[in-house]
């Protein structure tokens, strides 16, 4: 969108049909982009969303952004494989390829290099441009977009990382040369690993601070005022989307590869993370019971289903990994999720509005993602019977993580 605003010609190429037809006829799939915004940019006749790859022809520059997932525990770099085949035909001299998709130090010189010079006939560096510039988009932060969010830039030499950089240097308020690709590729893992880590302490915190007693929230609170050497993350019923449950499993898969050993802060991590759903169905069990009710049976309103708040994405959700374990033991499960819609939602799942009603005659409401867009007035008066894993409810009102 913003290379089409500073008047760029852009196609925009995805092997999703269903994707490219949405664009095609002015409505978006992603949080950040508005229908208003995807159909300025077709109208203006800049932007050509399509599915054939002979609309690749002529490029100046392209940048790769396919996913990068996990397969058994393993780095899948498919995606980017067959975006590198499809592309290197059309790969002139001069032009400038890059790639954004997050993933282990060494991805683009060992993996997508080779592809698309082998589909080319020419050489990266000498006739054509490479490098990696990580996505840092922060879905649904609304301080913090593509603009103004610093942008890393690398290339596999000089005339590469210049490129890079002076086509980002057109899009975004700042640009950060890295001396490399792997120090670009490892900063992206590294900024992940960081978070996971972080919000693994605190969860880890949160389930200590729960058995003695003393309300986490308020030692975040207190920690937080520090102004320098503390950095508040916060507690919750897991993580999800595409990046955290799977980043820092790049950089842990490729230490144990290149060098044997463990990278024991990523292990400790995602033990910690992946329990909190089982820990959160553990909280929802003793609520019940202190209320004489067996899980099995009893009607539990979710509030939220996605991963984040705000937002539409479900992938990797933990409220999804709560609702799935819940409803295993037999609970009649709701959820108000005012972000998805009936074909979203798991089967054995009821989608309901966040009512007076719907909230009264829950045995147990779960807050496991805190849209604004919930009715939060509606839901405190409910509050003897609500569990609160995001800290949404004021101290004192309802039971909190
Ligand atoms: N979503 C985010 O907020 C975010 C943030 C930072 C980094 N990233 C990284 O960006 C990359 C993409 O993530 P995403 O969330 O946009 O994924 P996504 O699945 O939403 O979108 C990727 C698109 O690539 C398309 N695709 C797959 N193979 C293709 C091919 N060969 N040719 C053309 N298109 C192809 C898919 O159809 C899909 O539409 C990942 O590496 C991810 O880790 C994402």
């Amino acid at each position: 969108m913003r290379a089409v605003e500073v008047g760029h010609e852009v196609v925009g190429f995805d092997v999703n049909t269903t994707r490219v037809d949405l664009l095609a006829s002015g409505r978006s799939f992603v949080d950040d982009v508005s229908d208003g915004d995807a159909a300025a940019a077709v109208g203006s006749g800049r932007f050509v969303p399509t599915v054939d790859p002979a609309r690749l022809a002529g490029f100046d520059v392209a940048v790769v952004t396919v996913p990068t997932p996990l397969r058994d525990g393993a780095p899948d770099l498919g995606h980017v494989e067959e975006a590198a085949r499809i592309l290197a035909p059309h790969v002139r001299e001069g032009c400038c390829v890059i790639l954004e998709s997050t993933t282990y130090p060494g991805s683009t010189e060992e993996i997508f290099i080779p592809l698309l010079e082998a589909g080319s006939g020419l050489t990266a560096g000498r006739d054509f441009r490479v490098g990696y510039s990580p996505e840092r988009i922060d879905p649904s932060n609304r301080t913090w977009g593509f603009r103004n969010t610093p942008k890393l830039t690398s290339g596999v030499d000089r005339a590469s990382a210049e490129a890079v950089a002076e086509f980002y240097g057109e899009l975004v308020d700042d640009v950060v040369p890295v001396p490399g690709t792997r120090e670009a590729e490892l900063a992206k893992l590294l900024e992940n690993t960081y978070r996971h880590v972080n919000i693994a302490l605190v969860n880890e915190l949160a389930i200590f601070c729960n058995e003695l007693g003393i309300d986490v929230w308020s030692v975040l609170d207190a920690a937080a005022t520090k102004p320098f050497g503390f950095m508040r993350f916060e507690p919750g019923p897991g993580v999800g989307g595409h990046c955290l449950p799977i980043d820092p499993s790049y950089l842990s898969w490729q230490v144990r590869r290149s060098l044997g050993r463990t990278f024991r802060f990523v292990e400790i991590a995602n033990d910690v993370n992946d329990h909190m759903p089982d820990y959160v169905v553990s909280r929802v069990t003793a609520h019940l019971n202190r209320d004489k009710k067996p899980v099995n049976g009893s009607t539990v309103l979710l509030l939220g289903l996605t991963y984040k708040r705000n937002s539409r994405d479900v992938r990797h959700s933990p409220a999804m990994m709560v609702a799935e374990r819940l409803q295993k033991l037999g609970a009649n499960l709701l959820a108000a999720d005012p972000h998805l819609e009936a074909a979203d939602v798991p089967g054995g799942i009821t989608l309901v509005d966040c009512t007076d009603d719907q909230l009264g005659a829950a045995d147990l409401i779960v807050v496991l993602t805190d849209h604004d867009a919930l009715d939060w007035a509606a839901v405190e008066r409910h509050a003897p019977r609500v569990f609160d894993t995001r800290n949404r409810l004021a101290a004192g009102v309802a039971d909190r993580l």
